[in-house]
């Protein structure tokens, strides 16, 4: 059994004039959970260095990235509003990068170059993997290897290339239907399903994903539960959201005996590349890291 943060106190943080750096770009940048973990992950590893957060307006972007480049820094992960101007000014980038046209992991090279880095669907498909969904293995026979994708946002593109490349035929609906055509479109093998027919189509899919803000809290539609009577019986059910732990999607999969992976594993796995590039140190997604992330939901 792992052991709670509670019965297992963290080191002091440990900050020389020696210190690797690295934070966060977003604009707001408050609400970000990277600060947290990262900085978790120093103490316990007792890494001498530091993680911030970097409030960058849209026009400062690219000054702000090349004053932490002088600076020192080993990089910084980038958020929203920034990823799309992160793919831009990086000078190098790798395959996921390149296939969602956005950067969230920025490392400075020694030689001065910029690398870029898009670890969102590649964590997403490491939380299947760590809560037991093996791909493509999750397919049986009645589904293939089928994925229904709901949205058509960043998010939903990080995930179907991930989940391609992780040998997945991928659907996507979205409720503005321009979206998901435009999505489909720009990378092989992706279809469309109208956004009024997936409920009806369930039976068709061996893994369904939220990728929309619906179910969130706070967001458009946080009681969203849609009808999943036309499941399939070994039909998993992840939602990308993690504001609540359990949304009413997943709860509702519950109910009905249905597989769920919920989206702070996403959130966690997605964060693990980074710090290893900055910090030297292979981090753990487990239990404590769990546990300590979500405390900081309910202060
Ligand atoms: N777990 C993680 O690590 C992680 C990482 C990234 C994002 N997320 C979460 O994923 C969600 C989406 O993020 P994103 O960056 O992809 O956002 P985004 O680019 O703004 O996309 C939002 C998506 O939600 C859909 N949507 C919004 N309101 C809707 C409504 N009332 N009815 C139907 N569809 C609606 C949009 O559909 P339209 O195109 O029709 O507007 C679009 O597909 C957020 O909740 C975010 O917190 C989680």
């Amino acid at each position: 059994m792992t052991s709670s943060p509670d019965t297992q106190p963290l080191p002091v943080q440990r900050i020389t004039g020696k210190a690797r750096l690295a934070g966060v770009l977003g604009w707001p940048v408050g609400h970000s959970r990277s600060p947290l973990l990262h900085n978790y992950w120093l103490r316990r590893y007792g890494v001498d260095g530091a993680y911030v957060p970097l409030p960058a307006r849209p026009e400062a972007f690219e000054v702000a990235v090349r004053g932490l480049q002088a600076a020192g820094f080993r990089g910084a992960n980038v958020t929203v509003p920034h990823k799309e101007a992160a793919f831009r000014l990086a000078d190098v980038l790798d395959e996921s990068a390149r296939a969602t046209g956005s950067v969230n992991t920025l490392i400075f090279q020694d030689d001065g170059m910029i690398r870029g880095l898009s670890t969102d669907g590649d964590g997403f498909v490491a939380s299947l993997r760590a809560a037991g969904v093996d791909l493509p293995a999750v397919s049986h026979a009645s589904t293939g290897r089928r994925v229904l994708l709901l949205g058509a946002g960043g998010a939903a593109r990080s995930v179907a290339v991930s989940l391609a490349a992780a040998g997945m035929e991928v659907c996507i609906t979205n409720r503005t239907r321009a979206r998901a055509d435009e999505l489909a479109a720009s990378l092989p093998g992706l279809s469309v399903c109208p956004w009024e027919e997936w409920e009806d189509r369930l039976g068709d899919y061996a893994l369904l994903v939220n990728t929309t803000s619906l179910g969130m809290e706070g967001g458009p539609e946080p009681g969203f539960c849609p009808a999943l009577e036309r499941a399939s019986a070994g039909l998993v059910v992840a939602d990308i959201v993690y504001v609540p732990r359990v949304t009413p999607l997943m709860a509702e999969a519950q109910r009905r005996g249905l597989r769920t992976v919920g989206g702070l594993g996403m959130l966690l796995h997605q964060a693990r590349l980074g710090f290893h590039a900055w910090f030297g140190v292979e981090p753990q997604v487990d239990a404590q890291t769990e546990a300590y992330v979500l405390a900081s939901f309910s202060s």
